[in-house]
Parts: C-alpha cells; sequence; structure tokens
C-alpha cells in the first residue's frame, strides 16, 4: 500500500493530488494543512474516502511537524514511500516589483525575502528531515519539492523575468537545499526531485486588475519563450497527473535534479 504525504493540501495542487492518489483505495494518503476546520474541500473528500488521512501541521514549525509524523507513524508502521512538499507561500505583491524598485524600500524587501525564504526554502527542508526516518524505512523512498520554472536560471534571463523575485529566489534556494539534499541521502537509496509543476490555474477568485495585467505581461513572456505554448495555464488536475508521471518514473540517476511537469526543462 503505497503511502503519501501531501503539504498544502487544502487548496489548488495540493488539494488535486490528495485527490487524485486518494481515488485509489490502494494509497495510503496523507494530507497536512495549516488549518484543519477550514480545509472544507479536503474534509469532504475524507469523508468519502477512508484511505485519506488529515493531519493539522505548519512547515515552518517543527514541533507541529513531528506530531503529524508521530501520527502518521501510528497509520503506516512507521513507513513513508513519498513526501510531496507542496506548500509554499506565493506571494503576488511583489508580481508587478524588480529588485531595482525596492531602493528607498529596504525593509519592505528584507521581509518579503526573509518570509518567502522561511516558508518556501526552510520549510520543506524541516518537513523533509521530520518525515526522513519514516522514508528510510519505505519501500519506494522519495521526496520531492514542488519548485517554478521562476527558479529556472536560463527562462529568467532568456525572457527578461524580472518580477516575483523574492518567490523566485526562494525557490532557487530550495532547488539548491534539494539538491544538498539529494547529495546527503543519495547513498540510502533515496530519490529527491524538484518538479515545476506548469502554470497552473489555482486563482480561488478572480484576481484584481492589477494582478490580471501582471499576469498577462508574464504568459507574453512564456509565449516568447515557448512559442508553440497555447498561452492557457493547466488545471491542478492536468498538472497533478503529469507531475505524478514524472514522481512514478524519477530514479536514482535523477536525484537532485530540477525538472518540469512535463520531466524535462520545458515549464510551459
Ligand atoms: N499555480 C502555479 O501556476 C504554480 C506554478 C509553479 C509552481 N507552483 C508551486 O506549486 C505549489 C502549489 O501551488 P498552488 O498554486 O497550489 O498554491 P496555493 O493555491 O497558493 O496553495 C498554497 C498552499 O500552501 C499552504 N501553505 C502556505 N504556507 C504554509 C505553511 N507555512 N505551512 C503549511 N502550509 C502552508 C497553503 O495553506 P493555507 O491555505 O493555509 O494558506 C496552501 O495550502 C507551490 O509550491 C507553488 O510554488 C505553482
Amino acid at each position: 500500500m503505497p503511502s503519501y504525504v501531501i503539504t498544502g493540501a487544502n487548496r489548488g495542487i495540493g488539494l488535486a493530488f490528495v485527490q487524485n492518489l486518494g481515488a485509489d483505495s490502494r494509497n495510503q494518503v496523507f494530507a497536512v494543512v495549516r488549518n484543519k476546520p477550514g480545509a472544507t474541500a479536503l474534509l469532504e473528500f475524507q469523508s468519502t474516502h477512508p484511505n485519506v488521512h488529515v493531519y493539522q501541521a505548519d512547515i515552518i514549525d517543527v514541533k507541529s511537524l513531528k506530531l503529524a509524523a508521530e501520527g502518521m507513524a501510528k497509520v503506516t508502521g512507521g513507513t513513508l514511500d513519498v513526501l510531496i512538499n507542496n506548500a509554499a507561500l506565493i506571494e503576488e505583491s511583489s508580481m508587478a516589483s524588480n529588485l531595482t524598485n525596492y531602493d528607498g524600500k529596504e525593509d519592505v524587501l528584507e521581509k518579503l525575502l526573509a518570509e518567502s525564504f522561511h516558508v518556501n526554502t526552510i520549510g520543506p527542508i524541516h518537513t523533509s528531515n521530520v518525515f526522513l526516518p519514516l522514508i528510510r524505512k519505505g519501500d519506494l523512498k522519495k521526496i520531492i519539492l514542488i519548485s517554478t520554472g521562476l527558479a529556472d536560471l536560463k527562462a529568467t534571463l532568456s525572457v527578461e523575468i524580472d518580477g516575483s523575485a523574492p518567490y523566485s529566489i526562494s525557490k532557487a534556494a530550495a532547488n539548491m537545499a534539494f539538491a544538498k539534499y539529494a547529495a546527503a541521502v543519495k547513498k540510502e537509496g533515496i530519490v529527491v526531485l524538484s518538479i515545476s509543476p506548469g502554470l497552473v490555474n489555482t486563482q480561488q477568485s478572480i484576481p484584481p486588475p492589477e494582478v490580471l495585467a501582471e499576469f498577462a505581461k508574464m504568459i507574453a513572456k512564456f509565449k516568447t519563450l515557448a512559442p508553440e505554448w497555447d498561452g492557457q495555464p493547466i488545471t491542478p488536475e492536468q498538472s497533478v497527473e503529469m507531475v505524478l508521471k514524472v514522481i512514478q518514473d524519477a530514479t536514482l540517476d535523477q536525484t537532485g535534479g530540477f525538472v518540469s511537469h512535463h520531466g524535462n526543462q520545458e515549464w510551459l
């Protein structure tokens, strides 16, 4: 019975992971959320899927992660096959700004960078460390970071994507953190991989006009990067289907790498 932990499982791509994996009763799915009572859609799915378990933890609070892991270990007998580090802080206020715009607003920049680094880089390291003893005893032995194409150096430079700097920097740092993680655990047969899910529509409501305008600018740049791309975000369900295939196919030869939902460097 393969077991999976998914963080940030109450909405967006995380919820779609739970729904996809939970639909197969042979999977044991452990959904981690910050606010269990508020995770309405997830709890509704869980109510008809006894193989889905919901735990409350914040990925920057090690104590809460440890409590969740202890609870899960009792269900699985102390093992875990796949950890999917999906939770992230996706901060939209910095989308329209490049780093030069923070001249005179250093305090704002430092706060954005620190928060993004805390949640997006340190959080997945803490989470991986907490679950590592269970992964070591699992059969599949995979630790995944859900990253972003915005962390890719080549894409950033080729079409001059200068916005969302704190988010992109924190995710690029997370990719390196997971390369370091891979280097540390390769000898134990554990596969570590950073995977970008593509451009995915996870908006819960229609964003304000200024955010939509920034999205449009970014999509125009993405079109230059991938002229054959249709310019449309994919659904969380489509993304998860593709990312799960990449996870399933991942081998120790790829460990520490950074790929897209296509399993290569095509980010769209
Ligand atoms: N959507 C895209 O186009 C896209 C593109 C590239 C990469 N990604 C990556 O894909 C992943 C999922 O993205 P998404 O669009 O589904 O994001 P989302 O809809 O904004 O959801 C983010 C999730 O992370 C959780 N979270 C945030 N901070 C947390 C913390 N400190 N502890 C625990 N959980 C926390 C949120 O919980 P709350 O509900 O409690 O806030 C939420 O469940 C992220 O890693 C993101 O960087 C997304």
